[in-house]
C-alpha cells in the first residue's frame, strides 16, 4: 500500500452550530461525527480515513449557499452531509448543480422534489403527514387550528395536511404563521386565540427556537394536551429536551424513528452516542437519518471508491442499511428512503412512547401520488371520549 492510498477522503458537513435551528442541527453533526468515527475505527474506505470540512453556516441559508460554494471552489469537496431547514437545502441545490456535487440531506421536509444531487434521508410526507392526519382525525377529532414559522416548509407541509383533513371531511380552523425570530409574546398571542376557537387539535410546523416557546406557551394557558393535543412533524426528543419534558408531556408526533425504538441496532447506537458524547444528550430522527446516511455513503465508496459522483450515486441507489429504526432502503427512482413510520406521544421523560407504527418499511412516495396504511398496527388505541372538544 503506498501513501497515497491513505490520504484521507474529504466530505464537507453544513449544520449550523448558531442560529435559531442550532439545536436540532448540533444534534445531525453528532449523528454525522458519530458514524464517521465508527467508520475510521473500523478502517475507513479501504484504509483511508474520512475527514471531515464544516463550516457554521449560523441557520442563514445565505450562508450555506456560501460555504457550499466553498467547500466545492476551494476545499475540492463534492460531497456534503447537511441542512436542516428547506430555505438551506434550496440554497445549497444550484451550487450542487453547477460544481456536479452530492447532498445527502438527513431531515424531514415537505416532499414534491427530486434533485439528481440529492439523497434524501429524512421523511417524506406520506411517510408521516399521512399517518398523522388518521390518527389525529381518528383519536381527537377533525378541526385542525394550523400554524407555522414563515418559510417553505411550514407552508407547503400545512397545505398537505389540510389536503389531508379537507379530503377525509374535517375542518381548517385558521392558518397562520410567525416569523422565525418571533418572541414569546407572538406565540402566547396565538395560543390565546387557538384556546378561543377550541379546533380538536393543533398542527404545527413551528421550526428552532419557536418550538419550545409555543409548547410552552400552550402549557402556560393551561391548555391539555389529553384534549386537544399539539401534533408535529418535526418536534423531536432535541427540542423537548430545550423545553423540559412536562411541558411536552402529552403532545404528539410523527416520525420514522424515536430514541426509544426497541431494535438491538438502536440500543446499541444511543450507547455507543452516550459513550461518545455523554449521557445527557437525546437522540432523535434528525439524529438517526444523518448517522444512517453517512454510513450508507461509507458502503457505497467501498464498493465504487470515493472520487466520482456519478458511480457513488449509482451505489447509493437501492443500497440498504441496518439503520436503528430498521432497515432502511434508498429507492432508485426518487432518491428517497424507505422508511418506518410511527407516531409517538410524549412522555414524562422527555422520551415518546410508540403509539402505533408500520408493520414494515414504507416505500417513499414524496409526491404523494398514492398511499395506504394497509400495513399500520395500533399499539395503543386513544379512548374516543378524547374526541369532545375541550
Ligand atoms: C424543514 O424545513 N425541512 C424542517
Amino acid at each position: 500500500m503506498n501513501a497515497h492510498s491513505q490520504d484521507p477522503i474529504r466530505v464537507g458537513m453544513l449544520f449550523s452550530e448558531t442560529g435559531v435551528t442550532s439545536v436540532i442541527e448540533t444534534s445531525e453533526r453528532m449523528g454525522t461525527l458519530l458514524a464517521i468515527e465508527e467508520i475510521n475505527d473500523a478502517g475507513g474506505i479501504d484504509g483511508r480515513p474520512l475527514e471531515v470540512v464544516r463550516y457554521d453556516p449560523q441557520s442563514r441559508p445565505v450562508l450555506y449557499r456560501e460555504y457550499a460554494e466553498r467547500l466545492m471552489a476551494e476545499d475540492g469537496v463534492r460531497i456534503i452531509l447537511g441542512c436542516y431547514m428547506t430555505s438551506t437545502r434550496r440554497a445549497v441545490i444550484p451550487v450542487l448543480e453547477r460544481w456536479n456535487g452530492l447532498l445527502l440531506y438527513p431531515t424531514v421536509y415537505e416532499g414534491f422534489e427530486y434533485s439528481r444531487h440529492v439523497i434524501y434521508t429524512g421523511a417524506a410526507p406520506n411517510q408521516n403527514s399521512v399517518q398523522l392526519a388518521e390518527f389525529m382525525m381518528r383519536a381527537f377529532g377533525s378541526r385542525v387550528w394550523l400554524l407555522g414559522s414563515d418559510y417553505m416548509y411550514p407552508y407547503e407541509s400545512n397545505r398537505i395536511m389540510s389536503d389531508l383533513v379537507l379530503e377525509r371531511g374535517g375542518e381548517k380552523v385558521a392558518e397562520q404563521y410567525l416569523p422565525l425570530d418571533a418572541r414569546r409574546d407572538d406565540y402566547e398571542a396565538m395560543i390565546r386565540q387557538i384556546k378561543k376557537a377550541a379546533p380538536d387539535f393543533i398542527f404545527s410546523t413551528v421550526v428552532g427556537e419557536g418550538t419550545a416557546m409555543l409548547y410552552r406557551a400552550y402549557a402556560d394557558a393551561g391548555l391539555d394536551p389529553s384534549r386537544m393535543p399539539i401534533a408535529s412533524l418535526t418536534t423531536c426528543e432535541a427540542e423537548i429536551q430545550q423545553m423540559g419534558a412536562a411541558v411536552a408531556a402529552g403532545h404528539i408526533t410523527s416520525a420514522p424513528y424515536f430514541q426509544s425504538v426497541d431494535t438491538e441496532a438502536n440500543r446499541r447506537c444511543v450507547a455507543a452516542f452516550h459513550r461518545r458524547f455523554g449521557d445527557d444528550h437525546v437522540t432523535n430522527q434528525c439524529w438517526e437519518a444523518a448517522y444512517f446516511q453517512t454510513h450508507l455513503l461509507a458502503n457505497a465508496m467501498r464498493r465504487v471508491g470515493p472520487d466520482s459522483v456519478a458511480a457513488l450515486l449509482g451505489a447509493l441507489q437501492g443500497s440498504e442499511f441496518e439503520a436503528p429504526q430498521g432497515l432502511v432502503r434508498v429507492d432508485e427512482q426518487n432518491h428517497h428512503c424507505y422508511l418506518r413510520p410511527r407516531i409517538g406521544r410524549a412522555d414524562a421523560h422527555g422520551q415518546f412512547e410508540i403509539l402505533e407504527e408500520a408493520r414494515e418499511w414504507v416505500r417513499p412516495d414524496p409526491y404523494l401520488v398514492s398511499h395506504t396504511l394497509e400495513d399500520w398496527s395500533v399499539k395503543v388505541r386513544l379512548e374516543p371520549s378524547k374526541v369532545e372538544p375541550a
